[in-house]
């Protein structure tokens, strides 16, 4: 039940599907000389959501929020039909914070009847969440880039959670020539240390606490870095040892990478990024740690 304020607020959002009036809108703002900043979601939003429209309010002057649970990322046997959908509790959270726009088109909207072009991912996509996802970045992009075409914002937010589809969406930004800054922001964690994700309502208490052996294995990694261990060999297997001690938890990978190209470092020079995928139950978590590396 919303209190009257929100319900108030709720009505003052404009909430719309429609592609070319999104365009529309978008372009009338840039062209009053207004910042536009875009927050692609699939709803379902926590804190970590919104955080990045937090971040986007205050670098922005027009604020839009997309949420669409994109069919295209999902391959069969993955979880599209029982992905978290809570429309109304989105705007909810999303009107207080003063966001002007929430584009929520329907997956016709997207892809209507005869939609056949795809962006190939490239050999970022290739490894990790690419080995156990295959396809999914080739729709990730593919509805990323449709998102910046309807909203063409200034700038687009994402969270470092998914540190490889923001590499993969830099990189398409960068080699597609797109007008558009990605802004990366944070890993959003519970006061315990597991990250933000739409999928730990699947958990219940037991699983909870068994996933927290993800955020407990970077944590150990990046204290290790910090008291000089550089061996990514050792580092990747303090991770998985940690997670493989947490019966429930089954791993799916464990790396330390160049931050860039995604490749395994055996000695960390400069900086890396700590990788993990695992399954709980049937709720497929990741998270990452940057090793020497801000933000
Ligand atoms: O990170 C997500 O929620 C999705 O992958 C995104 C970027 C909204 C594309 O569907």
């Amino acid at each position: 039940m919303q209190s009257n304020a929100t319900l108030r607020a709720i009505s003052k959002l404009s909430v719309t599907a429609a592609v070319d009036e999104t365009y529309r809108l978008v372009k009338a703002q840039q062209r009053a000389g207004k910042r536009v900043g875009l927050v692609p979601t699939m709803g379902a939003l926590h804190a970590g959501h919104l955080s990045l429209v937090e971040r986007c309010r205050r670098e922005c002057d027009y604020t839009v929020v997309s949420i669409f649970v994109n069919p295209k990322q999902f391959a069969p046997h993955e979880d599209f039909s029982k992905y978290p959908r809570s429309l109304e509790d989105d705007l909810a959270k999303l009107a207080p914070l003063g966001v002007d726009m929430v584009f929520a088109p329907t997956v016709e909207d997207m892809y209507p009847a005869g939609f056949d072009s795809y962006v190939d991912a490239g050999n970022l996509a290739v490894p990790w969440e690419g080995e156990f996802r295959p396809g999914h970045f080739r729709g990730v992009l593919t509805v990323v880039l449709k998102l910046f075409q309807i909203v063409p914002a200034d700038l687009a937010y994402f969270g470092r959670k998914d540190y490889q589809q923001s590499l993969l969406v830099r990189r398409m930004v960068a080699d597609l020539n797109l007008p558009m800054k990605i802004v990366v922001c944070p890993i959003v964690r519970d006061s315990d240390g597991l990250a933000l994700s739409s999928r730990n309502v699947f958990l219940i208490a037991e699983q909870r606490r068994q996933a927290l052996s993800l955020s407990r294995g970077l944590q150990l990694a990046h204290q290790r870095f910090g008291d000089g261990e550089r061996s990514g060999v050792k580092l990747r297997e303090l991770i998985r040892q940690t997670i493989a001690g947490e019966p429930g938890v089954e791993i799916e990978y464990a790396a330390v990478v160049d931050p860039e190209t995604l490749v395994e470092l055996p000695r960390i020079e400069k900086t890396a990024v700590a990788l993990v995928a695992a399954r709980v139950g049937s709720t497929r978590l990741i998270d990452n740690e940057l090793l020497g590396k801000d933000e």
